[in-house]
């Protein structure tokens, strides 16, 4: 793998491979580096705490040297395009670039340059794919579950800005899973119907085996809308009067951050159902996962 920008352009047999190497980092394998040295840098251009974070940790059981970088310090703040500034880190050495970026297909100029030579990872772009969270999500589910085929996933909230979303519903619908969207209406995208089947929250709180909740990205709304926290949560959210209604064996997602009592009740965030925990701790799994895939050149 040269690099991971969508996980589109990954087969469904890498996909299974990246899950079942996070499984065994999981369970305390080592990788064994084919280089003695490796540097990794984050550049991180949107606010992250998980995917940054869990991005490090990776990197640092991995041996990774890791360069420090901070958008709001770096020559960023001179006028540095994020072109130039990925081209400086290749220029230097580093061989892997995470990087989160506002605006969507960012990567398009770095992969088609015939200058900058490291891997980059896409740790979210604008509303576009979160590859990685995708993984670990996926990764998550193949743990609680054994298998995709026939599971019913619910995917409800603020779809349309959630590039979580885009990239679950195009990898579960290509591993069989039946997938289902809720939510407000008004994010909401017709063009999502090819993926899964729009339905009440009511109805789908009962009959689905994952329950994956989204954050509403005030952040990329036009800031005029008129928001109740309590309203949203009484008719999209999932309240302690629906998780009664779940499945025995059904599990509750959310990538986080959460907002507590607006998509989930905040005695549900860490209940017996719940899995947003582990979905974190998976993150760092998987990205160990990815990371060896890139830097050793498997899949
Ligand atoms: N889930 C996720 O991407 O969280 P962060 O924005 O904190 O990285």
């Amino acid at each position: 793998l040269k690099h991971l920008l969508t996980v589109e352009a990954l087969s469904d047999q890498e996909v299974m491979g990246l899950i079942k190497r996070g499984q065994q980092f999981k369970n305390g394998a080592q990788w064994s580096p084919e280089k003695p040295q490796y540097f990794a840098a984050n550049l991180f251009f949107e606010n992250s705490t998980r995917t940054h974070k869990s991005f490090e940790v990776a990197e640092k059981k991995m041996g990774l040297d890791v360069i420090d970088f901070d958008s709001r310090t770096s020559s960023v703040q001179k006028g540095e395009t994020l072109y130039d500034t990925v081209l400086t880190m290749s220029a230097i050495g580093v061989d892997v670039c995470v990087i989160r970026h506002g605006d969507e297909n960012y990567y398009d100029e770095l992969i088609q340059s015939r200058t900058v030579h490291c891997s980059i990872i896409n740790g979210g772009d604008g509303s576009g794919q979160h590859p990685t969270q995708c993984l670990l999500d996926l990764m998550t589910i193949y743990e609680e579950f054994g298998h995709f085929e026939g599971l019913k996933v619910a995917i409800v909230g603020d779809i349309t800005h959630s590039r979580v979303a885009k990239s679950n519903m195009q990898m579960l619908n290509r591993l069989r899973a039946e997938v289902y969207f809720s939510g407000p209406e008004q994010w909401y995208d017709k063009s999502f119907d090819v993926y899964g089947e729009y339905r009440p929250l009511d109805e789908l709180v009962e009959m689905v085996d994952v329950v994956m909740l989204l954050r509403v990205q005030h952040e990329r709304h036009d800031g005029n809308e008129s928001f109740s926290k309590e309203g949203y949560h009484q008719e999209y959210g999932l309240t302690i009067e629906r998780a009664k209604r779940m499945k025995e064996k059904a599990i509750i997602m959310h990538p986080a951050p959460v907002n507590r009592d607006v998509e989930i009740a905040d005695s549900l965030v860490e209940s017996y159902q719940s899995r947003i925990v582990e979905q974190m701790s998976n993150g760092v799994f998987v990205r160990m996962a990815i990371l060896e895939a890139i830097l050793n050149g498997v899949a």
